[in-house]
């Protein structure tokens, strides 16, 4: 799809043997989103200071990283950029050199959501090399983000007001089967509150935020996740300090 294209009203269906896609709520064919964070014991993503908290290891980060290099695209959305400027590429050689082989870009495809389109743009995830990027703008912010981020971003027009199945199937329609949500809490209650989450990578710090107003795992919305509807837990693991907790969400995937 062109720089200047718009997300088409219909979608279509990837090449048949491809999934695991899965059907979304509107009928289409979308990738397997894989939600990925890390939380303290009391839920926070963050605190409230300028400085990023870190709550994975280092065992727990190498696992994020493989777990990244097993995806096709990384998504994240605008106010992690603004918050912690992630670059959203693989680190380890290996795993480059590994998806080199298999014929890929050597990190996945870095895809953000930004309705406004007001983003850095000296921000790493769309000036550092190693991968290309995706930016999902309201129709109204596509114009001035084509102007401000440069010819080296792909900005789409997600329509006057973004949906995320919309995003989703285009995403499925540029080839990503499976992809990889990485924040921050309001992306995580938007997939989790439209049913878009299909497995969930939660790893456990241990550490107290205790900071009211800073970012928990979801903020407001009616999630999907009731007493009467359970996620699988379907693996615990210690890495270090920290335990990853692996959840599937079956009920949304059949
Ligand atoms: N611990 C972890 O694992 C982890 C991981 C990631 C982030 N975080 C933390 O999470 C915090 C950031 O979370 P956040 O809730 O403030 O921000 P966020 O969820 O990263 O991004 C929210 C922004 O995404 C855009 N957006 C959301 N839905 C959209 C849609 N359907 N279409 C188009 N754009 C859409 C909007 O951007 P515009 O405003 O540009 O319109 C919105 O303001 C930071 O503190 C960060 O450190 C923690």
């Amino acid at each position: 799809m062109p720089a200047s294209s718009r997300i088409p009203p219909s979608t279509k269906p990837g090449p048949p043997g491809t999934e695991p896609a899965r059907p979304s709520p509107s009928a289409a064919v979308r990738p397997w989103v894989l939600l990925s964070c890390a939380v303290s014991i009391d839920g926070f993503l963050d605190d409230t200071s300028p400085e990023r908290l870190i709550l994975s290891s280092a065992a727990d980060l190498d696992r994020v990283d493989e777990v990244r290099a097993g995806c096709d695209a990384v998504l994240v959305g605008a106010g992690t950029v603004r918050a912690d400027d992630p670059r959203l590429l693989v680190r380890g050689a290996g795993h480059r050199d590994e998806r080199a082989g298999q014929g890929r870009q050597p990190s996945p495809l870095r895809v953000v959501l930004s309705a406004r389109g007001r983003l850095d743009p000296a921000a790493r995830v769309l000036t550092e090399p190693g991968a290309a990027t995706l930016v999902y703008c309201a129709t109204g912010a596509v114009a001035e983000a084509r102007r401000r981020f440069g010819p080296g971003v792909e900005v789409a027009d997600a329509g006057e007001r973004p949906a995320l199945p919309a995003v989703l199937a285009d995403l499925h329609g540029r080839g990503v089967r499976r992809l990889l949500v990485e924040g921050g809490a309001q992306v995580h209650t938007a997939f989790l509150a439209a049913g878009l989450v299909d497995e969930l990578h939660l790893v456990v710090a241990p550490l107290v935020v205790g900071e009211a107003s800073a970012p928990r795992l979801t903020g407001r919305g009616r999630l999907p996740v009731t007493p009467r509807a359970r996620a699988v837990l379907a693996d615990v693991r210690r890495l270090e300090d920290v335990v990853l907790l692996r959840y599937l969400f079956p009920g949304q995937a059949d």
